[in-house]
């Protein structure tokens, strides 16, 4: 059957269709009940089935006899690392693990926070928490402790597990000070600390409760403990339109499904293939193709701390692709830009053997046609570019590479997945015809793996997600639909950008920025970014009467969203101006200011109050060489 077929019979008779995936994974209790609904009429993926997720990536595959194949492969260009970890030295890491955990009084439905570089004790501390059925939650390294602290008041974990450095193109990143300085501004206090100890000698835990990872792997080892289908294997954060994030929760049956269906048919791999997400485990691309998609699909996955460039220099990707045979590799399309303006003659890409690779995904932002092209023909493999998000877990737009019918077409996102019944809605919830861009919604049932509901928020995930098209989850982003079904996905309908692949609110930012005392007013917009896609840029009223230097405003607010939010958030501009563009009702026009920082021609809007104003940000822009062709300036 072809991709028309396939799609359809997913979509038409989508209970016997998932009931068919679910097969494919070992249940302690299969499910006897594939789709149900709860009292708020959410639905829920095989309710009444039993199983585990550590049991699935690692104890099936020992039983079965593969204990000996490679699980993880981490490769740490940052500190010279390389190492292989079988299933079966993963298990007993894992099983041990668990143990200590659970003599710390960690059981099932008890949260942990991981908050670790990409080493392979955060894989080990993931899965150890699946085992014994906590629920993890994962936060990006990149993090100020300030959204740590959100996140452990949120989450109000019984332990946090993190390392005693991270590293950052050679820099150090001082975890066990991060977390510290989280924990002061928490009104929640874990239990218990653990560190994973990566240098000799490191000796800094003083506390009572600040106990050593490897101390933890001494309390004998543990099974399996079953759970239900629905029990939340993870939360995971991610960004909404205001300060406070939102936590994504996931399940376990669905999910599992999902993932053990998207490596076999979406990504096309077979057991025993090396699969390589060069992403982060506080990203939902870690989480499912970094960690569970690839184990419990039997594969090896490449576990790589460091970056695409100058670590040590623009070939490392391909180097590991050749050291390692990797079959699949996906990564986000600034990593490719990154690579490519270091080596626009793809002379490492040459230099290596990169025979072994099938396919190349991209996904996390929109790919350009030029960086599709440049890649496409280095590599002469096929590259896909596939959208999805946080709350989706798995791809909901792409090419299927394990199904014909499909071909890629640059610059688009792709058909729908199996599962997904994607559609375009105007403003009042009707279906746009093909060609005119809208709400990019999906019509419920979600499948199997996507969100349940936002941790201990469900009005939040009501009112985010299905408020605004009754029957419809509403995915923020807007695109629109060619006459063969390919989906170009255009950006965000709401306040988030997307920096370098990592998904930011700007809201959050200029809740951040209003707090400093000499800004009366102040929006921020992403604008376009040559290498990161986008980057942030705040546009600040001071206050009357406030003697201001602009080099020392943007020097102060740099330093409080740094402080506040994080590196990650690349806040690197300020400009001062006297006014916002606004509507008459008072709302900030966003996306005109992008279109003016952006250099592209913009239709004045009909609701603004005094069009001098735009003429007013046209010249701030060019003052600071943003205006006109500032997409050709380098983002250093
Ligand atoms: N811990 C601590 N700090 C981190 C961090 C982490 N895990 N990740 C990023 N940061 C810091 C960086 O050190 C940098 O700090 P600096 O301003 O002091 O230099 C800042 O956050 C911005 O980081 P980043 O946006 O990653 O920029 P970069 O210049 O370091 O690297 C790329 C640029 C394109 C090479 C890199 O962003 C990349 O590889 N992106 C791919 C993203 C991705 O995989 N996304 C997931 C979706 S698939
Ligand atoms: P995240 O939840 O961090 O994975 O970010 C999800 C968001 O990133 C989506 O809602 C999109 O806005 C954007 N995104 C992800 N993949 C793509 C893609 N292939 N094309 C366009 N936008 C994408």
């Amino acid at each position: 059957m072809g991709y028309a077929e396939i799609y359809r019979e997913s979509i038409e008779n989508k209970e016997q269709f998932w009931a068919d995936q679910a097969a494919n994974i070992n249940w302690h209790v299969p499910p006897a009940e594939v789709l149900s609904y709860d009292e708020s009429g959410h639905s829920n993926w095989f309710a009444d089935g039993r199983l585990n997720m550590s049991n699935l990536c690692l104890d099936a595959h020992v039983e079965a006899g593969n204990g000996l194949r490679p699980a993880i492969i981490y490769e740490s260009p940052a500190t010279g690392k390389s190492q292989v970890i079988t299933y079966k030295q993963l298990l007993d890491s894992v099983s041990k693990f668990a143990a200590g955990m659970r003599n710390l009084g960690v059981g099932e439905g008890s949260t942990v926070i991981i908050y670790m570089p990409m080493i392979p004790q955060a894989v080990i501390a993931m899965l150890a928490c699946a085992r014994i059925g906590a629920i993890h939650s994962v936060v990006f390294g990149g993090f100020a402790p300030h959204e740590l602290a959100m996140r452990i008041d949120d989450a109000r974990p019984k332990l946090i597990i993190s390392a005693s450095y991270g590293i950052e193109f050679g820099k150090r990143i001082p975890y066990k000070e991060l977390v510290d300085a989280a924990l002061e501004e928490a009104k929640h206090k874990p239990d218990y600390q653990i560190y994973y100890r990566r240098e000799e000698g490191f000796d800094n835990l003083g506390g009572r409760n600040e106990l050593d990872f490897m101390a933890l792997m001494k309390c004998g080892t543990v099974g399996c403990r079953e759970v239900s289908s629905t029990h939340p294997l993870y939360i995971l954060y991610t960004s909404g339109t205001t300060g406070t994030p939102k936590g994504i929760v996931r399940d376990t049956g669905g999910y599992a499904t999902a993932l053990k269906y998207s490596m076999e048919h979406f990504y096309d791999v077979r057991p025993g293939e090396v699969f390589f997400a060069a992403s982060d485990i506080g990203w939902v691309v870690g989480h499912s193709y970094i960690v569970y998609g690839p184990l419990l699909h039997g594969c090896a996955t490449v576990l790589f701390e460091g970056k695409p460039v100058r670590m040590p220099d623009a070939g490392t990707f391909w180097r590991i692709v050749q050291k390692h045979k990797v079959t699949h590799m996906f990564t986000a399309p600034t990593a490719i830009r990154a690579i490519k303006k270091e080596d626009p003659y793809g002379d490492y890409v040459k230099k290596y053997d990169t025979s072994s690779l099938r396919h190349l995904f991209l996904a996390g932002e929109r790919c350009d046609t030029d960086t599709w092209q440049w890649i496409s023909s280095l590599l002469n493999k096929p590259v896909t570019d596939h959208w999805w998000q946080t709350e989706s877990g798995w791809p909901m737009l792409g090419v299927m590479a394990s199904i014909s019918g499909q071909e890629l077409k640059p610059g688009s996102a792709g058909r729908p997945v199996c599962g997904y019944d994607i559609r375009v809605l105007d403003e009042d919830g009707a279906e746009l015809p093909h060609g005119t861009e809208g709400n990019i919604a999906v019509k419920l049932p979600l499948p199997p793996g996507c969100l349940t509901t936002l941790w201990e928020n469900e009005m939040r995930f009501r009112k985010g997600y299905f408020d605004r098209y009754p029957g419809y989850y509403l995915t923020g982003d807007s695109g629109y639909r060619d006459e063969e079904g390919y989906f170009y996905v255009m950006g965000r309908i709401d306040d988030i950008i997307n920096v370098s692949g990592h998904r930011l609110s700007t809201g959050e930012m200029e809740e951040v920025v209003a707090k400093h005392a000499a800004v009366a007013e102040c929006a921020v917009v992403g604008i376009a970014d040559e290498l990161r896609g986008q980057r942030p840029v705040a546009l600040i009223v001071t206050k009357d009467g406030v003697q201001t230097d602009e080099a020392v405003l943007e020097e102060e607010l740099i330093a409080l969203v740094r402080g506040k939010i994080g590196p990650v958030a690349y806040f690197k501009n300020v400009i001062v101006v006297k006014r916002l563009p606004k509507t008459r009702s008072g709302k900030i026009l966003r996306k005109t200011i992008c279109k003016i920082a952006d250099g592209v021609p913009y239709i004045v809007p009909s609701t603004i109050e005094d069009t001098g104003v735009l003429d007013e940000l046209t010249d701030a822009f060019a003052r600071r060489s943003m205006g006109i062709g500032f997409r050709a300036i380098d983002a250093a």
